[in-house]
């Protein structure tokens, strides 16, 4: 397996004496393979980017483990540069990833440079990277405040593919971009990922971004789990009310299709002091008395739930 996190919990400090524990991510674990998009779902603040910044070992987790390949990076004093370098990101904003005093070519230049490539071995590469990218040279001399946000965000991809990673944590790549842009880079992560069987864990909450592109997808409530399938089974025969809840509210042109939005009652829960029982029971247009108490665990088999009902 690729990637394995293992009952990964992180909790941040909160308040003055950061005494009372902000649950972010609760105890979830994944498995995602080579040549493999698993998609996290789920509303803002439920703990999609901790559990990526934990797998991009920016944090380290409260509990839990995150292993590549076997190899448990979260326990490691320092991740070997070797290691860390096949594990790289795609963020959202690739503007506050890119040093804005670099030209363009410096930027794509970097990864190789860091790895002991010179200028003219770089060059070559660099060429490559480009074309990959649709980068023309014209763009070499600029700085990233001269580039629109669609040419930040592939050069921003570029120095993610640059050192040939095994895994990418794309954490809402598509999100500033509009479609036409968001297609292309979408197409891009494809067409590499066929060429370098590189495993994706593609953080959004973009549910028709995820259809296209996820293999899998786990959806997320306040920092647990509720529900992990096949694209196809998630989102055809959603289990989870809160899945459903969230499928429904996707747009769709066809409104002859009869569909009928689920709305959801009430705010998400602080994840300072999430409910008793069930997560989602506050806000469940089922909950019965047992939900309210006793917290429903993972089950089944290729297509997993986390609810009483179910
Ligand atoms: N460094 C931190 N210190 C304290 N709390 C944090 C920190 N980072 C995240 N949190 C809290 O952890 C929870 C989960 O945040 P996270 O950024 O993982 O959510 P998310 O699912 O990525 O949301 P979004 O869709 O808005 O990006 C939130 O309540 C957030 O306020
Ligand atoms: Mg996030």
């Amino acid at each position: 397996m690729l990637i394995e996190v293992v009952n990964l919990k992180k909790y941040f400090g909160s308040g003055v004496f950061k005494k009372s524990k902000i649950k972010a991510v609760d105890g979830v674990s994944f498995e995602i393979g080579r040549n493999e998009t698993f998609a996290l779902v789920g509303e803002s603040g439920c703990g999609k980017s901790t559990v990526g910044r934990c797998v991009l070992d920016l944090i380290r987790p409260t509990d839990g483990q995150v292993r590549f390949k076997g190899m448990n990076i979260s326990g490691m004093n320092e991740v070997p540069h070797d290691i860390r370098k096949r594990i790289q990101a795609i963020f959202q904003d690739a503007d506050g990833t890119l040093n804005p005093r670099m030209k363009v070519f410096d930027l794509m230049m970097e990864p190789y440079r860091i790895n002991g490539l010179n200028n003219g071995q770089g060059k070559k590469k660099v060429a490559d990277l480009m074309e990959m990218v649709n980068i023309t040279p014209d763009l070499l001399g600029r700085y990233p405040h001269e580039l629109s946000g669609g040419q930040r965000q592939r050069i921003g991809i570029a120095r993610a593919m640059a050192l040939n990673p095994e895994f990418i944590v794309a954490d809402e790549p598509a999100a500033s971009l509009d479609l036409s842009v968001q297609a292309q880079m979408l197409d891009l992560m494809k067409k590499f990922q066929a060429e370098h069987d590189v495993g994706y864990l593609y953080i959004s909450h973009n549910l028709k971004i995820v259809k296209l592109m996820a293999d899998r997808v786990a959806v997320m409530y306040l920092g647990k789990l509720v529900e992990v399938g096949k694209t196809g089974d998630v989102f055809n025969c959603a289990k989870h009310p809160y899945t459903q809840a969230l499928i429904s509210a996707i747009p769709v042109h066809n409104t002859r299709a009869g569909r009928k939005r689920i709305l959801l009652k009430g705010d998400v829960p602080s994840p300072l002091n999430p409910p008793a029982g069930c997560r989602f029971s506050t806000r469940c247009p089922y909950c019965e008395k047992k939900c309210r108490t006793e917290e429903p665990i993972l089950v089944g088999d290729k297509h997993i739930v986390a609810c009483h009902l179910r």
